[in-house]
């Protein structure tokens, strides 16, 4: 027995419980129990099965991430499912929660699987950067085949407890109490005398797979594992299994496992998975801060945001009311909500119920004494102070006490929003990214003035909207866009130095972002900044040693793929960008204008370059207080502006790459062209120094 893992026999069923909270990761002690449970009550005559069984919230979630990467202690989980699978008697696993990666191979190696019907079992070590390393990759395509077994590891969803069922991964669902049920199942298998199956001991059947199977598999899933290394020997494993036998198959695997957890990819994503949690941490925000209820919404504008914004609503089951400033732009915002919906029923993955169930939670008016009852106000109107001003005074004296005044705001200052209501503790900045109904990040900007209580509802609630949410202080631009614009600005500079922006593109495409600025912003939409900085002329200071291409390119009504053409051309109903040598032979001749010597520009100066100005100005970031900790920055960039996971982020890439580096190549941009994109960070140069990482960044500070 041990404080983890602990076994009794009932009747005539041996129960091993395993209380290891808060998920009963597979820690060194609790292997250590299981194999020393299993061994006491293989040897103990009263009990003729074995009910493997866990305490708390869920099954076993899979080896302790933990533990990844110090030395091997306790007992080895092979040894464990050695131990259950040569057990002369029936071992039957429980299972409730997610039974998930060493979890569910732990469960595989058990003769018999058993589980309540609100159960999942999953293999996601993928969204790890690794493979699943305990038999995962050879048992289950010996249950459902290789192709589903294949599906299931690459994609790492788990699936639900029914459909285990139909697979065959479990073989029998227990409706009332798990425990109960799992040792009359057992009682059951010991009175029909029933054979310990080991799965290990099934063969794999290849019957429905083709001579080009796994090459065709590869080439459907490259685009989307474009830099990870974990799909591919995820593929070797299945094809080990289908080709080899079981032992053979497990050294693949071992091997597989083993490097991919010597990685940086993985190593970058453990610390993602991590980092996802630790976000939710508001170091200043007590854990128990009482939330207000957030059970209606109002969404001010249903333009480009407002729309997806108020998706995010009715897609969570909270109804939303849209105000407009007139009837067109209400009716032609709704329009294109349905638009949306209707495309993803066409897709499958909406049925017409779901439909217009979520579109009868969506109502628009253009009267704000509609909202006045509503618990939350998110303002996504255009961006200009004097009209958030204008607006956020309405709100005022519209809302009720308590509810929360939002606004989605992507540069202006929202102290100074605030301050022109009564109530400046209940407003705050929700800046959602576009598609809003898409993008995972939500980042949450805490006025001075801005309520705990108020901060912590908006983080319950991007949770409960499938947000992640990031809180960020107030300047401009917040996190995300801050940095984002000393990116540009130096990918700006290489492009009047003599790269294309197809060449800029590249470079930051392979160096693992969904795609380079100019493509971003043809995307976007080139009116659109020019537009915003129209309105503020001062909120967007441009760099004046550099030449102003994108009001050249609006003039000549190059806004980008709405038009066609913006830095790059499109042919009709095609968004693949083309170089256009129009634009690469303006931009050479505002460059000479301008007096830029021209040169050679390589891509690893690119990445280096675009990249170094965003870390330098995330280091300023944390030392101005904007951002938390550098995993906050991190996790924007992941999922505001899709940073490669498998980097882990600017900050934690710095690190990887070493801080002293990034520093010596910011100190001779900013001797080269001057401090306008390269400011000074103390903090950059005391962890360059100390030869430290931003991960400690505190000891720096
Ligand atoms: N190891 C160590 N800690 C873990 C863990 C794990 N496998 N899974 C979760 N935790 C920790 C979290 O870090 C968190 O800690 P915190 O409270 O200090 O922040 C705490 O447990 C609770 O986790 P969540 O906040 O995520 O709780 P939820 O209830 O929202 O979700 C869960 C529970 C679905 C189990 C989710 O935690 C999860 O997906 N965990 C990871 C599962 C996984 O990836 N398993 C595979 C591991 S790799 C493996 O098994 C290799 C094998 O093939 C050899
Ligand atoms: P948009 O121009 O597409 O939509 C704005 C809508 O607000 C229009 O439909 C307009 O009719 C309506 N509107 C204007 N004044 C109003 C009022 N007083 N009452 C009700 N409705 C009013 O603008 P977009 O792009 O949706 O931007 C909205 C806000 O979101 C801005 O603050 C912007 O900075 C921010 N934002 C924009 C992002 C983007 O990618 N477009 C990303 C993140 C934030």
């Amino acid at each position: 027995m041990s404080d983890v893992v602990s076994w009794v026999v009932e009747g005539n069923v041996g129960v091993i419980t395993i209380n290891s909270p808060p998920v009963n990761a597979l820690s060194a002690a609790v292997r250590q129990g299981l194999y020393d449970g299993m061994e006491a009550l293989v040897a103990d005559d009263a009990a003729k099965a074995i009910v493997v069984i866990c305490e708390g919230r869920t099954f076993i979630a899979g080896a302790d991430i933990t533990e990844f990467g110090k030395p091997p202690s306790g007992a080895p989980l092979r040894d464990v499912q050695t131990a259950m699978e040569k057990s002369p008697k029936p071992v039957i696993a429980a299972i409730h929660g997610t039974a998930l990666g060493g979890g569910l191979e732990t469960a595989l190696a058990c003769h018999y699987r058993c589980a309540i019907p609100s159960a999942k079992v999953g293999l996601p070590e993928v969204k790890l950067g690794l493979l699943p390393g305990a038999g995962g990759t050879q048992r289950l395509p010996r249950i459902i085949g290789p192709k589903r077994a294949l599906d299931m590891i690459i994609d790492g969803n788990p699936i639900s407890a029914a459909e285990a069922l139909e697979l065959g991964v479990i073989n029998h669902v227990i409706d009332g109490d798990l425990r109960e049920g799992a040792l009359a199942y057992a009682q059951k298998l010991i009175d029909e005398n029933a054979p310990t199956i080991c799965v290990s001991e099934n063969e794999v059947d290849a019957s429905e797979l083709s001579d080009t199977f796994f090459d065709d598999y590869r080439k459907s899933i490259a685009r989307k594992t474009r830099g990870f290394p974990a799909p591919e020997k995820i593929i070797q494993c299945i094809e080990a299994a289908v080709n080899l036998p079981f032992d053979e198959g497990m050294i693949v695997e071992g091997k597989g496992i083993g490097e991919l957890m010597q990685g940086s990819e993985s190593e970058a994503m453990r610390y993602m998975f991590f980092s996802e949690r630790e976000v939710a941490k508001l170091p200043d925000v007590p854990k128990d801060t009482p939330l207000r209820d957030i059970n209606s919404a109002a969404v001010l504008g249903a333009g480009t945001m407002g729309g997806g914004i108020a998706m995010n609503f009715a897609n969570a089951g909270i109804p939303v009311t849209i105000v407009e400033m007139n009837q067109e732009a209400l009716d032609r915002g709704l329009g294109i909500i349905e638009t949306n919906y209707r495309n993803t029923q066409k897709k499958g993955r909406l049925t017409e119920e779901d439909v217009n169930a979520r579109l009868a939670l969506i109502t628009g008016t253009l009267d704000y004494a509609d909202i006045g009852d509503k618990d939350i106000v998110i303002e996504a109107i255009f961006e200009n102070m004097d009209v958030k001003k204008e607006v956020f005074t309405k709100l005022d004296a519209t809302m009720k006490q308590g509810a929360i005044l939002a606004t989605n705001t992507s540069y202006l200052n929202i102290d100074e929003i605030a301050q022109c209501t009564s109530r400046p503790g209940d407003v705050i900045g929700l800046h959602f990214f576009s598609p809003a109904n898409v993008m995972r990040l939500l980042e949450i900007v805490r006025g001075a003035e801005t309520s705990k209580d108020v901060l912590a509802t908006c983080m319950a609630m991007a949770k409960r909207i499938g947000k992640l949410g990031v809180v960020a202080g107030v300047c401009h631009g917040f996190i995300g866009n801050r940095m984002l614009s000393r990116y540009s600005s130096a990918a700006q500079r290489l492009m009047f130095e003599g790269a294309t922006p197809n060449q800029i593109d590249q470079a930051l495409f392979n160096f693992g972002m969904p795609m380079g600025p100019f493509t971003m912003g043809d995307l976007a939409g080139l009116d659109v900044g020019w537009r915003a900085r129209q309105d503020n002329p001062d909120l967007f200071p441009t760099d004046t040693s550099l030449p102003n291409i994108v009001d050249i390119l609006v003039e000549q009504e190059r806004f980008g793929q709405k038009t066609q053409k913006g830095y790059y051309l499109y042919e009709a109903g095609n968004r693949t960008p083309i170089p256009d040598p129009e634009v690469e032979a303006m931009i050479k001749e505002e460059s000479i204008k301008a007096g830029i010597e021209q040169r050679d520009v390589g891509d690893e100066e690119i990445v280096q370059m675009a990249l170094f100005a965003a870390i330098n100005e995330g280091a300023r970031v944390l030392e101005e207080g904007i951002a938390y900790r550098p995993c906050d920055i991190d996790m924007i960039w992941i999922n505001g502006y899709g940073f490669p996971s498998y980097r882990g982020g600017p900050m934690h890439y710095a690190d990887q790459i070493g801080v002293d580096k990034v520093h010596a190549a910011v100190e001779k941009y900013r001797q080269k062209y001057g401090d306008a994109n390269w400011k000074y960070s103390k903090l950059l140069e005391n962890i360059a120094k100390a030869g430290g990482k931003f991960a400690d960044w505190k000891e720096y500070m």
